[in-house]
């Protein structure tokens, strides 16, 4: 890296094994304010995509009622959240499987969440996938980091590197791949902050045995969020499918 960071280890595996729940831009309060803002029966079939440790899956079931599907392909993120379904007595499905190839059948959701999420992924295959898995005019709501304004070579490389991510996209690059997979009414949900510094964590389910390199890898991303404030942001995206 070119930028000041020296990358070690994996950020994604330093969630699984912190056990971060709400590892998104705005946290358990945000989705909370996103979800309630739907009208979610307990009749819908929603899925919660790259569900991390469950937090928005267990509020889900918790608070609708509805049949919740969490998928992720990471084993520790998944043994974390079946750990807090267990816990909680939530009937969650988890499913272990990959955000870019779906086990599922066409027309199988009425709502996909997915919070910072289809960055680490090829969001190309990845919103394919979530336009098939919708049915007609389901709902689609995203978290994900955007690029503000244009950056420079050296910090996508620093930002791609410590997050292992491919590609920054604008908020209108988003809109595109939206549209280019299928949805429509996109619309850009206001936030009173896009910053992605303002999130607390509250939830925790730590393992034993954390690599010391998770505790760098840690300060360097705060470091790194804290730096480029105002050029990296968040966006909330709705759309539905056509
Ligand atoms: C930043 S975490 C967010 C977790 C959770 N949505 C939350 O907000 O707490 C990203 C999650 O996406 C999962 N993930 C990344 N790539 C994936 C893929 N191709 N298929 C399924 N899950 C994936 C990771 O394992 C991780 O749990």
């Amino acid at each position: 890296m070119n930028g000041g960071f020296q990358i070690k280890g994996n950020y994604l595996d330093l969630l699984a094994y912190f056990g971060i729940g709400g590892a998104h831009p705005g946290g358990l309060d945000l989705t909370k304010t996103v979800l309630d803002a739907e009208n979610i029966l307990s009749s819908d079939h929603v899925l919660d995509l790259g569900c991390g440790t469950g937090q928005t899956s267990a509020y889900l079931a918790r608070q609708y009622n509805c049949h919740v599907t969490a998928i992720d392909n990471h084993p520790i993120m998944l043994e974390k959240s079946n750990h807090r379904f267990q816990l909680e007595q939530l009937p969650v499905r988890v499913i272990n499987g990959n955000a870019e190839k779906l086990a599922f059948q066409d027309d199988s959701f009425d709502y996909v969440f997915s919070e910072s999420v289809v960055i680490f992924t090829d969001i190309t295959k990845t919103l394919n996938e979530l336009s098939r898995v919708l049915r007609k005019d389901g709902k689609l709501i995203l978290i994900e980091m955007i690029a503000e304004q244009t950056l420079t070579e050296e910090l996508i490389s620093d930002v791609c590197e410590l997050y292992g991510i491919k590609k920054i996209l604008n908020e209108d690059e988003w809109k595109i791949s939206l549209q280019d997979a299928g949805f429509n009414q996109i619309e850009i949900l206001k936030q009173q902050s896009a910053e992605l510094i303002n999130t607390e964590i509250q939830d925790l389910n730590q393992s034993k045995d954390i690599r010391l390199e998770f505790y760098d890898l840690w300060d360097q991303h705060h470091q790194l969020i804290h730096q480029y404030r105002k050029l990296l942001s968040y966006r909330v995206f709705r759309c539905l499918r056509s």
